[in-house]
């Protein structure tokens, strides 16, 4: 069998494959073939991947070589019309919204495992990347925001007086949220949090977090842990205590998210416009829409200073899911 790692598009620093996972394969007599320059993002390069024993190739070599392709981001239109039938592709293919996408891998007969629907069952834990890299979007949320914020987290007890800790607002405790949670307290922020699944208040609260809570969520225990949209009522209610914990907040984290559906919107415009003045928002459901208003379609991989809807700069950072980050002037 011949595995083919395939350079991502600008703006996707990560790699589907390091030269140290490329040496177990090459143990378990697996070919593989790695575009070239295909690591250079994630800090491998070329000759370590020759190293590993992979052959460096460019990316026609590598499509026609091998009966397995693997890639972070699903592949370029370039890419498909080089593959053939039969040929089998791993991605992160998010099919709930790149149906266009998927219909044409169908016609043109090639096999695709999507990472991002691999049911999240303990058997599958090895192969659940949406954990994997919500831990690494909440840490990475929290030490970006942390940066961006012109304040301290911790509280300080100086002889010249008091500083308050920072306040913290998390949207969503899944994966992502918990570990912002975690990463937060941990840095000495307060910090308080909504979900609409009751289930999550005791690991909130045994991170050190306070859960607020709204009354008349539906939790549907059927949906397999996740979360489901909500009435109109219940939205009303959570928008103005939501509204009322953010005025208050130095930052927000934002990563409620719904499986397959747009994540819901719970950071209205003019909630952004009462925060306080230095005060940070990072959208990491910004993928599915963002559960700020005035979130905007970013690209995967760049994360945007903004003053309100304005942009000031762009520069990739390394949070594995398209995020923005929002600055109040
Ligand atoms: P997610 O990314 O789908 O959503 C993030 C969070 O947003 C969830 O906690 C959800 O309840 C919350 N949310 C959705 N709408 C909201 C709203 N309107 N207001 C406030 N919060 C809202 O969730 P993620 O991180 O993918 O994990 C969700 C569940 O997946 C876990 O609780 C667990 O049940 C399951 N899971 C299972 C694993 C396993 O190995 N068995 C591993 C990881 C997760």
């Amino acid at each position: 069998m011949t595995i083919g790692i395939l350079k991502e598009s600008p703006g996707e620093n990560r790699v589907a494959m390091l030269p140290e996972s490329v040496a177990t394969l090459v143990k378990m007599n697996v070919n593989l073939l790695v575009e070239s320059g295909a690591g250079l993002t994630s800090f491998a390069s070329d000759k370590q991947y020759e190293e590993a024993g992979a052959k460096v190739q460019a990316k026609k070599d590598v499509i026609s070589g091998a009966d397995l392709l693997i890639r972070i981001q699903p592949p370029t239109e370039e890419e498909i019309a080089l593959m053939k039938a039969g040929q089998v592709i791993m991605s992160v293919l998010n099919p709930y919204f790149n149906g266009d996408l998927i219909r044409e891998l169908a016609k043109r007969n090639i096999t695709a495992f999507s990472m991002d629907v691999v049911p999240r069952t303990t058997r599958a834990q090895a192969m659940d990347i949406l954990s994997s890299m919500a831990t690494v979007a909440g840490y990475k949320a929290v030490l970006t925001a942390a940066n961006s914020l012109p304040k301290f987290f911790p509280m300080f007890m100086t002889a010249a007086g008091t500083i308050k800790p920072a306040n913290i607002l998390i949207l969503g405790a899944g994966v992502a949220g918990l570990q912002a949670v975690a990463t937060s307290r941990k840095l000495g922020g307060v910090v308080y949090v909504f979900d609409v699944r009751a289930a999550v208040k005791e690991e909130v609260v045994g991170l050190g977090g306070k859960f607020v809570e709204v009354e008349g969520a539906i939790d549907d225990k059927a949906a397999g842990g996740y979360a489901v949209e909500q009435t109109e009522e219940f939205k009303q209610r959570q928008a103005k205590a939501i509204h009322d914990q953010a005025v208050k907040s130095d930052v927000i984290i934002c990563t409620a998210q719904i499986p397959g559906k747009r994540a819901p919107l719970l950071i209205k415009k003019d909630t952004v416009e009462a925060m306080m003045p230095g005060s940070v928002i990072i959208d990491l459901a910004a993928s599915t829409g963002g559960n700020c208003e005035v979130t905007k379609e970013t690209k995967p991989l760049l994360i945007r200073v903004l003053k309100l809807s304005e942009t000031l700069s762009s520069r990739p950072i390394c949070l594995p899911m398209p995020a923005v980050c929002l600055v109040k002037t």
